[in-house]
């Protein structure tokens, strides 16, 4: 198998675990969702997830601040608005507006569900130790819900530069993982 040298840059790509979220906050003016891609589990029970935002973000001093978020999962449906969300900034946009997104209350957080996404995770900061340098959030999930009509969701998995992998199908083997 000839291989070649691949521009490190790069490299998340190919080991990104997505799938990508939507990660709305509450706010003065209007609730504010950015796509975020770079994220993973880090504990089973209760369920904690990693989320690394940079201090660009509007985002990231919400969630500094009100230490609550919600992380919606789209499917392949909403690609178009997960782009347009990752590609404009709540500082000037109400982009649930913008982009025709509903905003629901969630129960346990002022946050807001984005609708439209099929599973929608409430989450508190748990730990902020790795933020300053690595803008790690490791958050709590508090409340969870699925839509349970979606049996195999076609989430988007981001490979850079503009490309996403779909996915949809489940294959189901002997695995000792719980
Ligand atoms: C597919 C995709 C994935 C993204 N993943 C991340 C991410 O993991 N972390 C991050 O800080 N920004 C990520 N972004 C960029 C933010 O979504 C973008 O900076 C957004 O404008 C921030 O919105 P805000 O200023 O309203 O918080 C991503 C954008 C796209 C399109």
């Amino acid at each position: 198998m000839a291989k070649r040298s691949y521009p490190l840059a790069r490299v998340y790509g190919l080991i990104e675990p997505g799938p990508v979220v939507l990660l709305s906050t509450a706010g003065p003016a209007w609730p504010d969702v950015m796509a975020l891609s770079w994220l993973m589990p880090v504990e089973f029970e209760p369920p904690l997830v990693a989320c690394v935002l940079g201090p660009q973000d509007y985002s990231y001093g919400r969630l500094r601040k009100t230490r609550e978020c919600v992380l919606n999962i789209p499917t392949v449906e909403l690609a178009d608005k997960v782009v347009a969300v990752g590609n404009c900034s709540g500082r000037d946009t109400d982009k649930f507006r913008t982009f025709g997104l509903t905003a629901r209350p969630a129960a346990l957080v002022a946050a807001p569900l984005v609708g439209e996404c099929f599973a929608n995770l409430e989450c508190r900061v748990h730990d902020t130790r790795m933020v300053n340098r690595y803008g790690i959030f490791v958050l709590e999930v508090v409340k969870a819900w699925v839509d349970p009509a979606v049996r195999d969701p076609k989430t988007l998995h981001h490979r850079g530069r503009g490309v996403f992998m779909v996915a949809g199908e489940s294959i189901r083997l002997k695995s000792a993982m719980k």
